[in-house]
C-alpha cells in the first residue's frame, strides 16, 4: 500500500458525516520519503476549496517558517488528523477523530518519518495517545521531544502550537519557531549519525 492507495480510500470515505459538508477531501501532500511530517487538525475553508492542506493564512505562515529554515514545503509531508473540513471550522469531535485517525496512522506508517510535528492540541493529543503518551495540554507539552520506538526505528514526536493560534496571538511565534527549529535540528543530528556509519 502506498500514499496514493490511501488517498483513493479517503476520496470515497463515509466513516463520519463530514463528507456531506465538504467540497474536497484533503488527504495530505508533500514528499512521500519525507523524514519529517507536520500534522494539523483539519482542513479549513481554503483547504476545503483547493483540496490541499495548509494553503490558507495559517498555511502560508507555516510555509514561510519552513523556508526561513531552508526547507521547501515540498521537502516535507503535510497532513491533518481529519481529512474533511468540519462545518464553520468547528472543533473535531472525538467520534470524527476516531473514524479518521486510521488514515493518518497509515500515512505515517508508509512514510515512517524520523520526526512528527504535531500542530495544535487536537493533533498533539491524537498522536501522543496513539503512541501511548499521556498528553497534558498544549502549553505544558509544547516543545517537549517525546521519543518512541515504532516501525522498527526511533521516532521523535514534538507537540507545538497550531500556526493559526500563532497568527491569533503573535506572542506565541517565538515558541512555535523554536519548536520547528528543534525538529529540524533533530533531523540534522540524525543525518550526521547515519553518515558516520557509512
Ligand atoms: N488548519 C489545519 O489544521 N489544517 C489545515 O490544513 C489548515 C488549517
Amino acid at each position: 500500500m502506498n500514499l496514493e492507495d490511501i488517498e483513493r480510500e479517503i476520496r470515497s470515505c463515509k466513516r463520519c458525516d463530514l463528507w456531506k459538508f465538504k467540497t474536497n477531501y484533503v488527504s495530505g501532500e508533500g514528499n512521500p520519503n519525507a523524514r519529517i511530517v507536520f500534522v494539523g487538525e483539519a482542513p479549513g475553508r481554503e483547504e476545503d476549496i483547493q483540496g490541499r492542506p495548509f494553503v490558507g493564512r495559517a498555511g502560508r505562515y507555516l510555509t514561510e517558517v519552513l523556508s526561513r529554515f531552508g526547507l521547501d514545503r515540498r521537502d516535507v509531508y503535510i497532513t491533518n488528523v481529519l481529512k474533511c473540513r468540519p462545518p464553520n471550522n468547528r472543533d473535531p469531535t472525538p467520534e470524527e477523530i476516531k473514524a479518521c485517525k486510521p488514515y493518518l496512522m497509515k500515512q505515517l506508517e508508509i512514510i515512517k518519518p524520523d520526526v512528527i510535528v504535531c500542530l495544535g492540541r487536537f493533533s498533539s493529543s491524537t498522536i501522543l495517545s496513539e503512541f501511548g503518551i499521556d498528553f497534558k495540554g498544549i502549553s505544558r507539552d509544547r516543545g517537549k521531544v517525546f521519543e518512541v520506538e515504532k516501525w522498527g526505528k526511533r521516532i521523535h514526536l514534538i507537540p507545538t502550537y497550531h500556526p493559526a493560534a500563532v497568527l491569533r496571538n503573535r506572542s506565541l511565534s517565538d515558541y512555535f519557531e523554536r519548536d520547528v527549529k528543534t525538529a529540524l535540528d533533530i533531523l540534522k543530528r540524525r543525518r550526521k549519525t547515519l553518515l558516520d556509519f557509512i
